[in-house]
């Protein structure tokens, strides 16, 4: 290929020769994007001009490019803005890209080529071109490639071939592959360097990580060109908070969705979810909701409620919140096809239905048969489906469950050979195919819900729940990682399969406790409470027809140990409330792979049995059965014993890997030398994030600590403040204070000390107790200070 032309216009640089076309820009400083476009002249896209396009990932008020430098040398076109810069050899159409001045590579692209689309669109699925445009990268020796979407198998994706084709998979394992989520974004990490790739194509396609050819990686699109995307570092979290800066970041979702969810597919009634609440509330077991399964609709239809099993939903609504809990219902893209049900009705009037590739309205089946799909991709379905969410609002409902939205198809009315059960790949979404749309259908669907909480109750935080989606989803909807099972391997799975979400721009991702699939055991489900610490959202959640698995339903001693482990999490609350604030400004999950904060440690890459929750807190769950110790890696670092959530004097400094003892009431938690954890009182349910009294867990290192929390009402508006408690160590004694953004709070707050060298005395404190190397104080309710003096 020869790109001889090329011509800077507005933002962008445009390159081309006889029938491809290569279009660079830099949307936001460090962040540099290339639309290779192989073929680009027989196909659609026009030439060599290309097309604007529309992106479901990037956030809408994306302010124009950055001004671009353009040189040619020779037959390399180096084209610099923002920060980075683009060298494009015009022979081969190899580029690579560096960060500017620094000439430090990023990324390079080896080649990329395509194929021109076959004439008519093909009837038959085998005749698809499903690698019409290709592009490979280096793959260094040495580099990781993290994230890439919901995937099984360990964070690092190295090795592995992924499918971009959001499919509903049951049972799935340890090796499958797609599943639910698509995004093709992943965070490449070497020599403790990152940089981000990602290729904002909705359409099908495939990435070969390093697998068939051990040095590249290449993708393959479906579609007519790959809009690639080179992020800068070169910290894990700065290429994070690039991809946000893309792509938006996730609203603040209310406090009372961190709390204890129950939910269950076979709860029929209204009945049955008050023994729910009963069941709960009589153990003294927290609980902040209760998801409603696919039961509580009339016959599956959608946006009905069935009168025998649940009567007046509002009243329901009113009743579960009187005991503070929240009820969550599950929504399903199917509309059940039947005269005179008036969604199904205003769904075919209004031409809102995907559409076969003949024209005719496509017809499959889900839980509801025959079912129609709307067609979220088009703008005036999405103001439609928010429309409908004034059914939800009207009850008080404050939360919701879109699931089934790949879509899922078990079967069609017209049999067409698919690929999973979903729609055929030329089923229509207007003029476009499902082949482009099929992974972004969850997107819109979800942004319809949120589009619908805003506009019939603006005064509430909704908490939208969705089982697919694409990059981009997080702007509307969090995920679970969908239909799990009851095994020790499942648990396992939910650590590197969340952290992996969470490094593709969803902080917010949980896996079902418990599991979904299969009957658990009291063991298992202990330790699925014990690990879910630091899940952004734990929920109970299993399929028809499986044991019950409510935390009472195995007796003593395991009742009490759910208990304890769910205390341990409403304790926590402050911390983890506070983690879900800053990820709404820096993308930071909650759950945290040890590689985000630790990115040149290769044991902490691999490290997938464990996280972080915030830099300090490091959470070593038990996820095998008859175990009462765990190998444990602490990175570098001094790392004190918490578990309990209480302070100790044991101490370790890393990097080491030790043994802990982890009997069934324990899960092994750490608090790292210069961080302080604000912990409060377990309560049957949350309120306001005001967090009455706070316990500040803090683990001085040999400057002091820091320690944050993040309150306000817990729903509404996100207008509350960060207080911090400071320790610093002045003239051998460590002085600590309270600091606020805004005026301090008026509250209690209590500070044990860790690691603390013999004390001589403390000044300014209301009371102390001290011995053991431990400290105990009361901050001062002002702005005043406590000095602790060491002894000599
Ligand atoms: C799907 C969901 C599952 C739900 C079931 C019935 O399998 O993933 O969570 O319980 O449908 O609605």
């Amino acid at each position: 290929m020869r790109l001889a032309q090329w011509a800077q216009e507005d933002a962008a640089v445009r390159v081309w020769g006889e029938t491809d076309a290569l279009e660079v820009s830099v949307p936001l400083p460090g962040i540099l994007r290339v639309r290779v476009a192989p073929e680009a002249r027989a196909g659609t896209l026009s030439f060599p001009r290309l097309a604007a396009k529309r992106s479901f990932a990037v956030r809408p008020g994306l302010p124009s490019g950055q001004t671009l430098d353009v040189q040619e040398e020779g037959e390399t076109l180096r084209v610099t803005g923002g920060g980075l810069s683009l060298h494009l050899d015009r022979r081969t159409g190899a580029w690579r890209v560096t960060g500017d001045g620094t000439e430090t590579e990023l990324a390079r692209v080896l080649g990329w080529q395509g194929e021109a689309p076959t004439a008519r669109p093909a009837l038959d699925a085998e005749r698809f071109n499903l690698r019409r445009s290709r592009l490979s990268l280096s793959a260094p020796d040495g580099a990781a490639y993290l994230g890439f979407g919901e995937r099984v198998g360990p964070l690092d994706k190295r090795g592995m071939q992924l499918t971009f084709w959001n499919t509903d998979c049951f049972p799935h394992h340890t090796e499958t592959d797609p599943l639910y989520v698509s995004v093709p974004f992943t965070t490449v990490l070497r020599d403790g360097q990152a940089h981000g790739v990602f290729v904002d194509e909705t359409w099908r396609m495939t990435a070969d990580v390093a697998r068939s050819h051990p040095h590249e990686l290449r993708f393959a699109s479906a579609g007519p060109e790959l809009d690639v995307y080179v992020l800068a570092g070169p910290h894990p979290a700065d290429v994070l908070r690039r991809y946000a800066d893309l792509t938006g970041y996730a609203p603040m979702p209310p406090l009372w969705a961190l709390g204890a969810a129950q939910s269950r597919w076979g709860y029929r009634t209204a009945d049955d979810l008050r023994a729910v609440i009963a069941g709960y509330r009589e153990r003294d077991l927290p609980l902040d909701s209760v998801y409603v399964d696919i039961d509580y609709m009339d016959a599956y239809k959608v946006w009905t409620v069935s009168g025998a099993g649940f009567g007046d939903l509002k009243a329901f609504v009113q009743e579960a919140a009187a005991q503070g809990v929240q009820l969550v219902p599950i929504i399903d893209p199917g509309v059940k096809v039947e005269a005179g049900y008036d969604v199904y009705e205003e769904a075919v009037a209004g031409d809102h239905l995907v559409r076969t590739v003949r024209g005719d309205i496509l017809v499959g089946e889900v839980w509801p048969d025959p079912a129609v799909f709307p067609d979220f991709t088009r703008p005036e379905v999405v103001a439609w489906w928010a429309g409908r969410h004034k059914m939800f609002t009207d009850a008080g409902i404050r939360g919701q469950w879109n699931d089934m939205n790949e879509p899922a198809c078990f079967s069609l009315a017209q049999p067409r050979e698919t690929e999973g059960k979903t729609l055929p790949y030329d089923a229509r979404h207007g003029q476009r195919s499902h082949l482009e749309m099929h992974n972004v259908y969850a997107n819109p669907m979800s942004e319809a819900s949120r589009a619908g909480y805003a506009r019939f109750a603006p005064e509430i935080r909704p908490w939208i729940l969705s089982r697919s989606g694409y990059a981009g989803l997080q702007r509307h909807a969090t995920v679970w990682t969908g239909d799990n099972t009851a095994t020790w391997s499942h648990l396992a799975l939910s650590l590197p399969m969340i952290g992996g979400l969470g490094l593709s721009g969803l902080p917010f991702a949980a896996a079902d406790v418990g599991g979904f699939g299969g009957d658990t055991t009291g063991e298992l489900l202990v330790r699925w409470y014990q690990a879910a610490l630091g899940y952004a959202f734990v929920r109970n959640h299993s399929a028809l027809g499986t044991a019950d698995q409510e935390p009472w339903r195995f007796g003593e001693p395991f009742t009490g140990l759910i208990r304890a482990a769910l205390e341990e999490r409403y304790r926590l609350l402050p911390h983890l409330y506070t983690l879900a604030h800053t990820a709404t400004h820096t993308a930071l999950p909650v759950l945290r792979p040890l590689a985000l904060h630790h990115p040149a440690d290769e044991d902490a890459l691999r490290e997938d049995g464990e996280y972080l929750l915030g830099e300090g807190l490091l959470v070593a769950p038990v996820m095998a059965a008859g175990h009462r110790k765990r190998r444990v890696y602490l990175p570098a670092g001094r790392w004190a014993a918490v578990s309990h959530l209480s302070a100790s004097t044991t101490v370790h400094d890393g990097p080491v890997h030790l043994v802990a003892d982890a009997p069934l009431d324990t899960l092994p938690l750490y608090l790292k030398a210069g961080h302080a954890l604000p912990l409060t009182d377990p309560t049957p349910h949350t309120g306001e994030a005001h967090w009455p009294r706070l316990t500040w867990l803090a683990h001085p290192d040999e400057t002091g600590f820091v320690g944050q929390v993040y309150g306000d009402a817990g729903d509404g508006p996100v207008t509350g403040q960060l207080t911090r408690v400071v320790g610093e160590w002045r003239d051998g004694a460590l002085h600590l204070r309270r600091e606020a953004d805004g005026p301090l709070p008026d509250r209690t707050e209590e500070l044990q000390l860790i690691g603390l060298p013999p004390v001589r005395e403390v000044q300014g404190a209301a009371d102390f107790t001290h011995g053991d190397g431990l400290l105990r104080l009361t901050l001062p309710g002002g702005a005043g200070e406590v000095r602790v003096v060491l002894k000599d």
